[in-house]
C-alpha cells in the first residue's frame, strides 16, 4: 500500500468478525469457574438513615463467603469531579440505586438469594425530587454537610441584555423541559477482578477511560496507581454511561479484600437502576430580534436535576449554559445555569453532554423568532450563525475552523436537491385526512475534548522496526474502543503516517499497564486527541528510524491541544473549548392525528468532520447516533415516582427498533480541515444528537401548527397538544 492511501478508505474493523460471530469476549464472558459471584444490595429507598445492617442470615446461607459493607472500604468516597459518592453507604442512602452491601458467594444463585437476606434497618428521611423544590431553603438537604442543594451555578454575561432587548422589534419567551435518558448499551455492567502473583489488583471490565478507573480504584483502596491494572474487554457501547464507576470499584474492592477472584454481571434492571442518566434540564428563555433579522439579546435560566451525587453535573451544566444561546453570534447575553442535588438517580454524561437540551430551547426559539419577523428561518439562521472570529458568550473568539454556515448551507442545499419539499406536497394530496406531514430543520455545535481548563492531553507510543525500510510497528495508546471504531482509526492514522499497511501495525490499547494514557473515550475527542498523539508519535518514530542505525526505535508523544481556561465566577468569561464540531439536520415527519404517533420519514444529517479517517465509520456513527436521537426525541421516557424508577426494563422503557428508523438517512459529510486535528480530522460522534429534537419539533410544527416544549414527543403528548390547540381554535 502506498502512502496517502489509507486515511479515507472504508477499511473494515478488525473486531467486526468477532462481534458478528459472537466470538468477541465481553466482560461477562470472562467469568471463570472458581470465581466468587457478587451481588449488589441496593438501598431501594430515596433517602434514609441506616440504623443497622444485619448480615447474619445472609452469611448463614450455603455458599456465601462474605457480605461487604462500608466498614470494608478503605476510602469510601469517589466521583469523577467531587468525591461525594460512597462506594457502599455507611450512614445515609440518597437514592434508590445507592449500594449498601455486596454479597460474595460460590454461585450466582447463592449470591442472589443471600442478597435478599441482608437485613438493613432504615429510618426514612424527607426527600426531594425536583430541582426547583430542592433549591427552596426549606427543602430537605441531600448532602447535609454542604448546607445547600445547589450543586453548582454559573452565570454567563456578555454585553448589555437590557439594551439588547430595547433594540429588538420582537421579543419572544419560552420554557423547555427535557427528561432523563438511559444509555441502554447492549452489554450491561459486568467484569472480573483478582490479585495477581505480583500483588497487583487486576480489574477486567468495560469502561471509557482506563487510567481514570485506575486512579479512582487505587484511591479507594489506598494503593499506588501502578498496583492497579485495568483491562478492557470488548465494550458493547458506552455513550457516557460508563464514565462514572458503577461496578468497576466494587469488583476491585471485593477481590482485594477477599483475595479471591470475583465476577459480577448486572441484570438490565440493575443497570437501569444503578448507573447515572442524561440530565433533565428546564430552560426558560427570552430572545429578541430586529425586523431585519439580527438577534439582539438572549436571556435564559438553565436548571438541571443533578440527582443524588455530583458525577459530571458541573461540567454538563456549564455546557448547557454556554450553548443556551445556540450557535449564534449574539452581542447581549445573560444566562444563569444551575444544577441541584435531588434524591433522584444521579445525572451525568450522555452523548451530547448538555448540548442537546440547550439546542432544543435555542433552535425552537430561533425558528419562532424568524416566523415572528416574517423571515425565512433558513435565511434568519444564515444571518446569525457563527463565523470565523466571532465572539462566544464567554467573550473569547471561537477556536479557528468555524464551519457553522457551510454545514448549514450544505444541509439546506441537499434538502432542496432531493426535492423532499415537492414530494411532501404531492404526498399531502393523497394522504388520508388523519395524516399530517412536515419538514423541520435545526443547526447546532458541540465542543470536542475537555473544556474549561481541564488539563487535556493524550499520549501514544510507537515502536518501529525493520531491516532496511520499516517493516512493522507497535502502537501503544490507552484509548477505549466503546464500539465507535476508535482502534481502527488509530491504526489507520499510524499506518498512514508510517507508510505501512494497517495489518503491520500491532495495537496495544486495553491495558493500563501496557498503554499510555490517551484520555477518555468521551466528548467526541479520541480521533482528534488520541489520533493526533498517534500521528505525532509515528512521525517522530519514523524520523528516528531514518536518522539512526538502530533498526528498532521508540517514540512517545504527549499531545496537548490549545489551552482552555476555567470560566470566571461572576461573568463566565474565559476560553471554554479548543475545538467545535458543527452540525445541521433536516427531518421529515408523518403524524397520525388519531394516535399522536410521530414517524420520522427522512433525515439529512450534515457534519463537518474535518477529515473522515474512515468514511464508513463516520456514516455508521451518524446512523447509530440518529437511532439514539429518535429515541430521545420521540419515545424514551424514564418514569419515576418519588425517586423509584418505574421503567427498569426494555418492556417499559421503550427504545427505537428497526421499524422505528426512517425510510432514508442521508449522512452528509463535509471535510473542511481542522487546523489541529490529525490529517485535519475533528470529532463528530455526539453531534447527530444535538439538533435532532428541535428539528423534529419544527417538523411537527410545520405539519400541525403546534409547538411542543416537553421532550420526548410521545403520542400522548402530541395528542394532548393537538386537542388543546383544537379547543382554543
Ligand atoms: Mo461522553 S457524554 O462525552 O461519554
Amino acid at each position: 500500500m502506498t502512502r496517502a492511501s489509507i486515511v479515507g478508505q472504508p477499511l473494515p474493523r478488525h473486531d467486526a468478525i468477532g462481534k458478528v460471530t459472537g466470538a468477541a469476549r465481553y466482560p461477562a464472558d470472562l467469568i471463570r469457574p472458581g470465581m466468587l459471584h457478587l451481588k449488589t444490595v441496593f438501598a431501594g429507598r430515596a433517602h434514609a438513615r441506616i440504623r443497622g445492617i444485619d448480615a447474619s442470615a445472609a452469611l448463614a446461607h450455603p455458599g456465601v463467603v462474605a457480605v461487604l459493607t462500608a466498614k470494608e472500604v478503605p476510602f469510601n468516597a469517589f466521583g469523577l469531579i467531587d468525591h461525594d459518592q460512597p462506594v457502599l453507604c455507611a450512614d445515609v442512602v440518597r437514592f434508590h440505586g445507592d449500594k449498601v452491601a455486596i454479597v460474595a458467594a460460590e454461585t450466582e444463585p447463592a449470591a442472589e438469594a443471600a442478597a435478599a437476606l441482608v437485613h438493613v434497618e432504615y429510618e426514612d428521611l424527607p426527600a426531594v425530587f425536583d430541582p426547583r423544590t430542592a433549591l427552596d431553603p426549606a427543602a430537605p438537604l441531600v448532602h447535609v454537610t454542604r448546607g445547600t442543594n445547589l450543586l453548582f451555578q454559573l452565570p454567563i454575561r456578555k454585553g448589555d441584555v437590557r439594551a439588547g432587548f430595547a433594540a429588538a422589534d420582537v421579543i419572544l419567551s419560552g420554557t423547555f423541559s427535557t427528561t432523563w435518558q438511559e444509555h441502554a448499551f447492549l452489554q450491561p455492567e459486568a467484569g472480573v477482578a483478582w490479585v495477581d502473583e505480583h500483588d497487583r489488583l487486576i480489574v477486567e471490565t468495560a469502561g471509557q477511560w482506563l487510567h481514570e478507573d485506575r486512579k479512582q480504584i487505587a484511591e479507594m483502596l489506598g494503593l499506588e496507581q501502578d498496583q492497579v491494572v485495568i483491562r478492557y474487554a470488548a465494550i458493547g457501547g458506552a455513550f457516557g454511561g460508563r464514565e462514572d464507576l458503577s461496578i468497576q470499584h466494587v469488583l476491585g474492592l471485593a477481590a482485594w479484600v477477599l483475595k479471591r477472584p470475583v465476577g459480577m454481571v448486572w441484570s438490565r434492571e440493575e443497570s437501569i437502576i444503578g448507573h447515572h442518566k442524561r440530565h433533565p434540564i428546564e430552560i426558560s428563555c427570552r430572545w429578541g430580534a430586529t425586523k431585519t433579522g439580527t438577534i439582539t439579546a438572549v436571556e435564559a435560566e438553565v436548571l438541571a436535576d443533578g440527582g443524588a451525587y455530583a458525577s459530571t453535573s458541573q461540567e454538563v451544566t456549564k455546557v448547557a449554559t454556554l450553548f443556551a444561546s445556540g450557535s449564534y453570534a449574539v452581542e447581549n447575553i445573560s444566562i444563569l445555569g444551575r444544577v441541584a442535588y435531588t434524591n433522584n438517580i444521579p445525572s451525568g454524561a450522555f452523548r451530547g453532554f448538555g448540548a442537546p437540551q440547550a439546542c432544543f430551547a435555542s433552535e425552537v426559539m430561533v425558528t419562532r423568532l424568524a416566523h415572528a419577523i416574517g423571515m425565512d428561518p433558513a435565511e434568519f439562521r444564515r444571518q446569525n450563525l457563527y463565523r470565523e472570529g466571532d465572539i462566544e458568550p464567554t467573550r473569547n473568539p471561537l477556536p479557528p475552523g468555524v464551519s457553522a454556515v457551510p454545514v448549514f448551507d450544505a444541509c439546506m442545499a441537499e434538502l432542496s436537491a432531493r426535492g423532499w419539499q415537492k414530494a411532501l406536497e404531492t404526498a399531502r394530496q393523497s394522504d388520508p385526512p388523519w395524516i399530517r406531514r412536515g419538514i423541520g430543520y435545526a443547526a447546532g455545535h458541540k465542543n470536542l475534548g475537555y473544556s474549561f481548563g481541564f488539563p487535556e492531553q493524550a499520549t501514544a507510543t510507537v515502536e518501529l522496526w525493520g531491516r532496511g525500510e520499516p517493516e512493522g510497528a507497535r502502537l501503544r495508546v490507552g484509548a477505549a474502543d466503546v464500539g465507535q471504531g476508535a482502534h481502527l482509526a488509530m491504526r489507520m492514522i499510524a499506518a498512514e503516517t508510517l507508510g505501512l499497511a494497517p495489518d503491520l501495525v500491532e495495537l496495544v490499547t486495553d491495558d493500563s499497564s501496557e498503554a499510555p494514557n490517551a484520555g477518555s473515550a468521551s466528548a467526541s475527542r479520541l480521533t482528534f486527541m488520541a489520533g493526533r498523539a498517534v500521528h505525532d508519535a509515528a512521525a517522530q518514530a519514523l524520523v528516528r528510524y531514518h536518522d539512526s542505525e538502530d533498526r528498532q526505535v521508540t517514540a512517545t508523544v504527549q499531545y496537548r491541544p490549545p489551552a482552555t481556561t476555567p470560566l470566571a465566577e461572576e461573568t463566565g468569561e474565559g476560553i471554554p473549548n479548543y475545538c467545535y464540531g458543527y452540525v445541521a439536520q433536516a427531518v421529515e415527519v408523518e403524524i397520525d392525528l388519531r394516535t399522536g404517533h410521530v414517524r420520522p420519514v427522512r433525515v439529512i444529517s450534515a457534519h463537518d468532520v474535518g477529515r473522515a479517517i474512515n468514511m464508513q465509520q463516520v456514516e455508521g456513527q451518524v446512523e447509530g447516533c440518529l437511532a439514539q436521537a429518535i429515541g430521545y426525541a420521540l419515545m424514551e421516557e424514564l418514569k419515576t415516582r418519588d425517586g423509584r424508577i418505574l421503567t427498569p426494563g426494555f418492556s417499559t422503557y421503550l427504545l427505537p427498533t428497526a421499524p422505528d428508523m426512517p425510510d432514508e438517512i442521508v449522512p452528509l459529510v463535509l471535510e473542511l480541515a481542522d487546523p489541529e486535528g490529525p490529517f485535519g480530522a475533528r470529532g463528530m460522534a455526539e453531534m447527530p444528537l444535538v439538533p435532532f429534537v428541535p428539528a423534529v419539533a419544527a417538523a411537527i410544527h410545520d405539519a400541525t401548527g403546534i409547538w411542543l416544549d416537553r421532550q420526548p414527543f410521545t403520542p400522548e403528548r402530541v395528542l394532548a397538544a393537538l386537542m388543546a390547540s383544537e379547543a382554543t381554535n
